[in-house]
């Protein structure tokens, strides 16, 4: 049983390669932003947003998460690296070139306070480093040699989870979706299917 979770900056990619994931491997999908509006605070309208409860969506959330919910499933959200490593197998940190990003808050009619802001989050790594330091391991080649050459990361539970990698999305969302795949199947975290 799996468990992906999915950040990035806003426009990064993270809605569509959940989906995409989701359908490769016959995984359930949780969009955690559309829970976000059941925490709602109250309205940002300068930066067209909405501040919600983190604490309260994470509390409800991991319970479900601890009491063995959400298996094999995919979740997505700018914010899901604040989920705990322990419950998580791996984390993927979508990066995205600034110029395209740029053009997709265009289209999405952000003002330029919010171009800026969410702009900055993908030039500093933020849910990278984020996800850092709420302690995710960061997984290097040596992790992924490690690991594959010796027993299944997701299925001993003696094994750590909360693996957190990223991935450049600068090629087609298909090209995303394959390099995500490769990396699961080295990780041992897919069951083995027929190519
Ligand atoms: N590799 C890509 N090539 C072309 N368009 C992409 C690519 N990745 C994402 N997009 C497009 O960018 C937009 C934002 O993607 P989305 O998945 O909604 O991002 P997020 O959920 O991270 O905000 C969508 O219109 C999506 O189709
Ligand atoms: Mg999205």
């Amino acid at each position: 049983m799996v468990r992906i979770a999915i950040s990035g900056s806003v426009g990064s990619g993270k809605t569509t390669l959940a989906k995409e994931l989701g359908r490769e491997l016959s995984f359930s999908v949780i969009h955690l932003n559309e829970l976000a509006e059941k925490y709602k605070i109250e309205d940002v309208e300068e930066l067209q947003t909405f501040d919600f409860d983190l604490d309260a969506l994470l509390d409800t959330f991991e319970k479900e998460l601890n009491e063995g919910l959400h298996q094999n499933t995919i979740i997505e959200s700018h914010f899901s690296q604040y989920i705990h490593p322990e419950l998580i197998d791996i984390l993927i940190i979508i990066n995205r070139d600034l110029k395209e990003l740029k053009q997709e808050y265009e289209i999405r009619g952000y003002n330029p306070q919010k171009i800026q802001d969410n702009l900055e989050v993908e030039s500093f790594n933020l849910c990278f480093y984020e996800a850092e330091e709420v302690g995710y391991t960061v997984g290097t080649s040596e992790v992924l040699g490690r690991v594959s050459s010796s027993q299944d990361l997701g299925h001993e539970t003696a094994n750590p989870r909360g693996f957190v990698f990223s991935f450049d999305n600068n090629k087609s969302m298909d090209n995303l979706v394959e390099k995500v795949l490769r990396r699961l199947k080295k990780l041992n975290l897919l069951e083995v299917k027929d190519e």
